[in-house]
């Protein structure tokens, strides 16, 4: 039995984690911050953190900790659910084991009535990151169910009173709201089978309402591609605890004899400030998360037929699309959805992945020809883990999707889930897929997920993660995008085989600028896919000028989704002339540091990055301004001390273009310092909705 008091640290560079047994079989989180001094007293830093007994309470209060358990007067919410047989199971997890060891911390926790395992670990993996990951384990073939399991549960350290969730919709995805924690117990859960477009996976905790960028904060990320649960719930003595559970198929987790079951990896990162938060994220994607990043080259600029043809395909007009696309200066030509068979909407063909023929007499290989020759490279969307009802494989394996043989099949646009942990349907979709790309000289897979899983078997995603797995060893030089109708999978569990993600379907641009702003505060720039879209927006009707779209999906990984053949001459000399900026300026846009802009007015976005002795900012409008002059755009972040020359690249804004007071000096640039434009700013002519400037800085050459 470990003495009540005794306590581990676990430190990296920057940060120190301090680990207290809090009573038995208890373990509480004493202290997550800054890296304390190697000769602090830990036992003196614990009894300091400890309230009084109070009336009205346990003469043990039981805290939960990081296994909170129901019993001995704790209230709050289980990390574990178990049922042996018919019964709830006793749930007396017992510490068996516990070590800190440089930056790692390890516990172990076995139940006395069932034998169940639980290894937790917390681990820190780079700066001020930590990693947290659960496995459980039977030794006995027992009949044991798990009906809940928590990948983390954590007391939230106090002075973290605030949280900023990101709920959504389809086209509406990532809406950052903030809440006071309080009394009443928050829930957030997804229940698609993939973290979806409700909140819960992505979570920062500060200390005010969120507007502000001068309080340390606490960014959380559950990694898992499936569902989960979030819990944040304070108790009447103001300790809030969090808890994220990995949630599984209706019904309970089964555990078989020797299975480890992983619950998915939680990240937890500690920012100075959000700005801090946010370069921690971009940096531990960069490092951790994606596929060799050091080897990729520059992003590509895309043409993604989906909103410049739709359904209406043929070899033609994509050789004619092609064509049009590289004259504007794009590299990747992207044939999206309705080129295989029987695919003339999107009610027919999911699962027939042979090229139709109805399209492409000769295959695809002409049209890829005719791509290549254009000096691009091509892409081909594919939604591997559907099948439509009306298709050949569903002919032929009426059987092989999730389904329930005692209730009908509802389907969602129309298709329904491959049961891809079912061997023989894994064994047909990796084979159709490495007959595409063995055929065909393919660079780039847009894999989309348009459906929820229901029924879900709560396997699939491990399937899907084995799939992916396996495709990225055979063919390492392919890119991936993890789509799912835009934002409904993303998570750092699909991010270690994937090289983008597509944010969202809503293309218009003052849509877009709030989702990227969301999406930037975990991932960066060259991971999201941005694309001009057409005007009239199809999703929003809003019309906007091809000035302020190009400007918006600068910001990201760039690409076009709309036809230049419906372009006037002077759209298709702005798209082109932004097309060229983003090649003059990925190299920053794409390994840079990131700064979100703050600006007084609301409705101006702005955003920076920073490499090197370059910057590039993008400041935009979305209203009709208060006053004639909106205050001045500061540009914190660069060298205080360090003369800058500071330009509007070109084009610029038509309207606005008018009130700027000396547009030659902005051509040729003013010099300033770096104090000068974090301090007072430019005076730049942001009155009209949909006006966008692009700021250009750069370290005069003495
Ligand atoms: C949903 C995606 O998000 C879109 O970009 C497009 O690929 C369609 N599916 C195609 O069906």
């Amino acid at each position: 039995m470990i003495e009540t008091g005794k306590s581990w640290r676990t430190d990296g560079d920057d940060i120190t984690l301090v680990f207290v047994a809090a009573g038995r079989d208890e373990i509480d989180l004493a202290y997550l911050g800054p890296r304390l001094p190697d000769g602090e007293d830990l036992s003196a830093l614990v009894r300091a953190g400890t309230f009084g007994l109070h009336e009205n309470e346990p003469d043990a209060p039981r805290i939960g900790g990081l296994l909170p358990q129901a019993h001995d007067g704790y209230r709050g919410r289980p990390a574990y659910q178990i049922r042996s047989g018919k019964r709830q199971a006793d749930c007396g997890f017992q510490l068996a084991h516990i070590q800190a060891n440089g930056p790692n911390m390890m516990a172990t926790w076995v139940e006395k009535s069932t034998g169940l395992q639980v290894d937790m670990s917390w681990e820190i993996v780079g700066p001020r990151t930590v990693e947290v990951t659960m496995e459980l384990m039977v030794d006995d073939e027992g009949d044991i169910l798990l009906d809940s399991a928590s990948s983390l549960s954590m007391p939230l350290p106090r002075r973290f009173n605030h949280m900023t969730a990101f709920s959504g919709r389809w086209a509406r995805e990532m809406q950052a709201k903030t809440t006071r924690i309080g009394p009443q117990a928050i829930e957030m859960r997804s229940a698609n089978g993939k973290p979806g477009f409700d909140a819960g996976n992505w979570l920062v905790f500060h200390g005010d309402d969120g507007q502000n960028n001068d309080a340390d904060c606490l960014g959380i990320h559950a990694s898992s591609c499936g569902d989960h649960m979030t819990h944040v719930v304070q108790d009447q003595d103001g300790r809030t605890c969090l808890s994220i559970e990995a949630l599984r198929q209706p019904g309970g987790i089964a555990l078989n004899a020797s299975d480890i079951t992983n619950l998915g990896q939680i990240t937890l990162i500690l920012g100075d400030n959000q700005d801090h938060l946010t370069q921690l994220f971009h940096d531990h994607v960069r490092t951790n998360v994606l596929p060799q990043r050091t080897d990729w080259g520059p992003r590509k600029v895309h043409l993604n037929s989906w909103e410049a043809l739709a359904f209406d395909l043929d070899e033609a007009k994509l050789k004619t699309l092609a064509s049009a696309a590289a004259d504007l200066g794009i590299e990747r030509f992207v044939l999206d959805d309705g080129w295989f068979k029987g695919r003339r909407g999107d009610d027919a063909g999911l699962g027939d992945w042979q090229v139709d023929e109805a399209i492409f007499p000769d295959g695809l290989t002409p049209l890829i020809d005719h791509v290549h020759g254009l000096d691009m490279d091509f892409g081909l969307w594919v939604e591997p883990e559907m099948v439509s009802p009306d298709s050949d494989l569903y002919r032929a394996h009426p059987d092989w999707c999730l389904h329930d043989d005692r209730a009908d099949r509802p389907t969602e646009r129309n298709q329904l889930v491959l049961d891809l942990s079912r061997e023989d349907a894994f064994a047909y979709i990796h084979d159709a897929l490495t007959a595409l790309l063995d055929n065909h000289d393919i660079a780039y897979l847009k894999w989309d997920h348009n459906r929820r899983l229901f029924p879900d078997n709560g396997l699939q995603q491990f399937a899907i993660q084995r799939l992916l797995g396996k495709l990225r060893q055979q063919y390492p030089a392919v890119e991936i995008e993890s789509c799912s109708s835009g934002g409904g999978r993303v998570s750092f569990s699909m991010l270690q085989y994937c090289h983008r993600i597509w944010p969202s379907d809503n293309n218009d641009p003052i849509e877009r600028l709030r989702i990227m702003e969301s999406w930037t505060r975990f991932l960066p720039f060259e991971i999201l896919g941005n694309h001009v879209g057409p005007s009239p927006n199809p999703i929003t009707g809003r019309r906007t000028d091809m000035d302020f779209r190009a400007k918006v999906a600068l910001f990201g990984h760039m690409g076009v989704e709309t036809n230049p053949a419906a372009m006037s001459e002077d759209e298709r000399a702005i798209l082109r002339a932004h097309i060229a900026l983003y090649k003059q300026w990925r190299d920053v846009l794409h390994g840079g540091a990131f700064r979100q802009l703050r600006h007084p007015e609301s409705s101006i976005y702005g955003q920076m990055v920073l490499s090197g002795q370059r910057a590039l900012a993008v400041v935009a409008q979305t209203a009709f301004a208060e006053n004639f002059n909106v205050a001045p755009v500061r540009l914190p972040g660069l060298d205080a001390d360090t003369l800058y020359s500071v330009t509007l690249p070109k084009p610029w804004p038509q309207k606005s273009s008018a009130y700027l007071a000396d547009p030659d000096a902005w051509e040729s640039g003013f010099v300033l310092s770096g104090r000068a434009l974090a301090e007072r700013g430019l005076a730049l002519p942001l009155t009209y909705p949909e006006t966008a400037w692009l700021i250009a800085i750069e370290e005069q050459k003495s």
